[in-house]
């Protein structure tokens, strides 16, 4: 027992001769590389730009463009295209989204609007069956569930407007990840997996994704995607005409023939992107810039960010119950105005600065009682005075200039409506279930809509994709944004506090456990690696706990302290994410920052 070796014993008498003759200070140096990081979780550093997205090998081409002097926008839109081959559950051709763009030089924020629009021969009943109950399966999985696409315009106004690169030179990397094939990840194989049952019923699908006995691609073989391979020439030479007008646009009208969807040529050739004023609040001495509708991400995290400036949350200690409990009642909040005052601006007159102002959110503060929770039932949406007006991928950069763009875009479910138009080899959204099908009732999400958010020809769908900008003294210090439905909206608010109040760097904030209410269901979603004892606490103050094995969201940040100092982190909860910097700084000189 207790034989200690030589070299052991060496090592203690050693340590022990430091102790007495070096001076404390000196002592605290020798034992520093063991024992004191700031962190468990440290993000990516680097001096001349950054890029984090949920995969890999976008993640590479969008640094590659960066590197060869490109600007953010270059590599988002790179990026934009990549993912659409890479990670065919989120990134897409056939789906929309939002894109902030941060131009340094001009200090100037745009908000790009790709969402998709709901085609012309849309109704407002279009999913209720004779019994006047949503029909799920025709709102989610049928034809009729996909609206017309956003995403190909989209990236082309980014680039065409902001961009330096070419079109061409954007897409080249896609197109040869589609024709010569990249390797299946275990996260790709095992979500084609878990969806094999729904999925293999589409042809095209089941021919690019499954082997013949319907079982998955394995992990590692090559995933070759020759059909979209052909989608992004056309899009590469033509333009998005291709997609909009020309023989893209056959192909998708030829697929919604035979199966009964709506969109014809004149709704993609109507398809129009948006170029939006975003919505603005400040949170302790930081601008918070973010999606305006038909997102209803940007305005909540700003009326709940209103809320919670009222509070000392610094004080009260990261996810302590305390501090947890007044996000829970800011959220639940927030979640009851967009229940009724969220839809698309085009169509109905949205209360944005009613809901984003800091009277309104005081307002709301002086409801919430700290020692309890408030039920659901006792709360509903504001009235404004009557004058005043499950897949979805983010990714964020950043150049050496310090220009950012924060892009979430989405084909809603996990591989969207599972149809691919045949001989294109793109996956449809199935955006058109993020209207409210019947006012009053929830969408898949669980989350309830109104009027606002009833379906109209050429409507957008009201979205929570909230691609946001936290800015100190006109510098961006985090570009943020995450997928998960209903739950990116709180993840974002959790990133923006977990760096603004408890000071955490990106991949720490990223990493900790986070909650998610909506309202309804009245109920607290709590991540696996919450305390016991907090949630414990959080039960006593009366909250319905949802303890669940499923997290929540995958924040994909890039933090920076100014020129030259750029900090990425992919979420862990995203297994092929990754974080690649251009002139990436060495940890050890972090470690001495
Ligand atoms: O726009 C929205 O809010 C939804 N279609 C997003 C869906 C989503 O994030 C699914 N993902 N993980």
């Amino acid at each position: 027992m207790n034989q200690l070796s030589q070299l052991q014993k060496l090592t203690i008498a050693v340590i022990s001769l430091l102790m007495i003759v070096l001076p404390a200070h000196a002592q605290d140096a020798v034992l520093t590389p063991i024992v004191r990081y700031e962190g468990i979780h440290h993000p990516v550093l680097s001096r001349a730009g950054m890029v984090v997205t949920q995969n890999a090998i976008a993640s590479q081409v969008g640094a590659d463009i960066l590197a060869r002097g490109g600007n953010a926008v270059d590599a988002a839109v790179a990026i934009g295209f990549t993912l659409a081959v890479t990670r065919p559950r989120a990134g897409n051709l056939g789906g929309g989204g939002f894109m902030l763009v941060h131009l340094a030089g001009e200090g100037k924020t745009i908000a790009i609007d790709y969402r998709e629009m709901a085609p012309a021969a849309a109704t407002r009943d279009m999913f209720l069956d004779a019994a006047d109950d949503v029909d799920n399966t025709k709102a989610r999985f049928s034809h009729l569930s996909a609206g017309v696409p956003g995403t190909v315009a989209g990236m082309h106004y980014a680039l065409t407007h902001y961009g330096t690169m070419s079109w061409a030179e954007i897409i080249q990397p896609a197109i040869e990840l589609a024709e010569s094939g990249f390797p299946i990840s275990y996260d790709l194989s095992g979500r084609l997996d878990a969806y094999s049952k729904w999925l293999t019923r589409n042809d095209a699908l089941r021919a690019v994704f499954y082997l013949a006995d319907l079982t998955p691609r394995p992990a590692g073989e090559l995933l070759l995607q020759p059909d979209l391979a052909w989608t992004l020439k056309q899009i590469s030479a033509y333009g998005p005409d291709a997609f909009y007008r020309g023989a893209i646009a056959d192909k998708i009208v030829a697929e919604m023939e035979t199966g009964y969807g709506l969109i014809t040529k004149a709704d993609l050739a109507a398809y129009k992107v948006t170029e939006r004023e975003p919505v603005r609040g400040t949170y302790r001495g930081h601008e918070v810039i973010a999606m305006p509708p038909p997102s209803s991400g940007g305005i909540h995290i700003i009326q709940m960010l209103n809320i919670l400036e009222t509070y000392d949350l610094a004080a009260l200690g990261q996810n302590s119950a305390a501090s947890l409990h007044l996000m829970t009642e800011a959220m639940r909040r927030a979640f009851a105005d967009r229940s009724q005052h969220l839809g698309d601006p085009d169509h109905y007159t949205v209360p944005v600065d009613w809901l984003i102002s800091k009277e309104y959110g005081q307002a709301l503060a002086s409801e919430i009682d700290p020692t309890h929770a408030t039920p659901s039932s006792d709360v509903s949406p504001g009235a404004p005075a009557p004058y005043e007006s499950p897949d979805t991928t983010h990714f964020s950069v950043i150049d050496r200039d310090g220009n950012a763009v924060a892009n979430t875009y989405t084909i809603n479910f996990s591989f969207g409506s599972g149809i691919m138009v045949s001989g294109a080899g793109f996956l449809l959204n199935n955006e058109m279930d993020d209207f409210s099908a019947k006012p009053g009732t929830a969408n898949a999400f669980g989350l309830l809509g109104g009027e606002a958010n009833a379906i109209e020809p050429t409507k957008r769908p009201l979205s929570s994709m909230t691609p946001t900008l936290v800015l100190k003294d006109g510098q961006p210090i985090l570009v943020t944004g995450s997928p998960g439905g209903s739950r990116i909206i709180t993840a974002v608010l959790q990133a923006i506090v977990n760096a603004v109040d408890f000071n955490l760097n990106v991949a720490e904030g990223v990493h900790r456990p986070r909650i998610h209410h909506q309202w309804y269901p009245d109920t607290l979603l709590v991540e696996p690696g919450m305390s016991v004892d907090t949630v414990g606490v959080l039960k006593a103050l009366g909250h319905e706990i949802a303890q669940t094995s499923r997290t929540s969201g995958s924040v994909q940040s890039v933090g920076s302290s100014g020129p030259g100092s750029f900090y990425g982190a992919a979420d862990p909860r995203s297994p092929d994410g990754l974080a690649i910097g251009v002139d990436v700084i060495e940890a050890s000189a972090f470690m001495a920052e």
